[in-house]
């Protein structure tokens, strides 16, 4: 088979249920990972022969494809603050939200800090910060082995070096040293929300990663906040993924635990999406 032919097969089975522009995004990402082939070399020769092997993994692409899995899950990685982070479905699709979360981070210049990232998942805000912050030590917690191999691995892929740890924020690990700045994007949606989630984030990513009972949907903010009353320096740092729904009661919640300087972000979708506040 051609890339051409591929490319004939791919659109003809996929275009009932994938936008056309992401569909040609999706060809292209595709052949770009099984084939090292680039845009140009397709649009220069779209009838070279596509060998056996990895004929057959564009094929079974497909497959995942119809079964809704995402096109990051199917080529196991993706790009984020302009790296790549290697992905399988033990940790969450990093999402351009997070990208701004990190930005704002990079653009506060901490230096010489000591930094905590809670539900680190495939590592990409702790590896991302360690890249563009001078001097910093970063540490990154998940609650599963399969989690930390992954971020460890994106580390290694990033050259740089981040401490990986298990540590469950319900009941953290003791820590010798107090944190300059805590960042977290803790699980957040609520079972209620689902019904508006899409299959593709539904079926594939991990549940732990993603949702919290309707009866406590501020229970990690909670944890967290506990752990940081003793774990953050005074005048350190607290930055925060959230729920756009719940951004009063995260704010609220900050207030009563004593924090000061209290920021709200919108993100690109001009949804309240992040808060930066300072602990006293
Ligand atoms: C929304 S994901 C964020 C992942 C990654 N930081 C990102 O921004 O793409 C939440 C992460 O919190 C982790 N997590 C869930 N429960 C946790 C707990 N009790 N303690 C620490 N991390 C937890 C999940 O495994 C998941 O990796």
């Amino acid at each position: 088979m051609t890339l051409l032919e591929f490319n004939n097969l791919f659109k003809s089975k996929l275009i009932a249920r994938i936008d056309k522009n992401e569909l040609d995004e999706f060809f292209f990402w595709l052949i770009d990972h099984f084939c090292n082939c680039s845009r140009m070399d397709y649009i220069l020769n779209s009838s070279t022969k596509i060998p056996k092997t990895q004929e057959q993994n564009l094929k079974n692409s497909i497959d995942s494809l119809l079964n809704e899995m995402p096109i990051q899950y199917v080529i196991g990685e993706t790009n984020f603050m302009n790296l790549i982070f290697k992905l399988n479905n033990s940790v969450l699709i990093p999402r351009p939200e997070t990208e701004e979360l990190v930005r704002w981070i990079i653009n506060d210049e901490h230096t010489n800090k000591n930094i905590l990232d809670i539900g680190t998942g495939s590592g990409c805000i702790a590896v991302s910060l360690s890249k563009n912050l001078n001097n910093c030590k970063v540490t990154g917690w998940d609650i599963s082995e399969d989690i930390i191999k992954i971020a460890n691995h994106n580390a290694t892929l990033n050259n740089v070096t981040v401490e990986f740890e298990l540590s469950d924020i319900t009941k953290p690990k003791l820590v010798d040293n107090k944190y300059d700045v805590i960042v977290s994007n803790p699980p957040y949606v609520t079972i209620k929300e689902k019904k508006f989630i899409s299959n593709n984030v539904k079926f594939f990513e991990p549940y732990t990663a993603l949702f919290v009972e309707d009866d406590d949907p501020l229970y990690f903010y909670k944890k967290i906040f506990d752990f940081s009353n003793t774990n953050l320096k005074p005048n350190g740092f607290l930055y925060l993924e959230i729920n756009e729904n719940f951004s009063k009661e995260v704010i609220k919640l900050l207030k009563d635990k004593g924090f000061y300087d209290i920021k709200l972000k919108n993100d690109f979708r001009s949804k309240n999406r992040m808060i930066k506040a300072v602990k006293k």
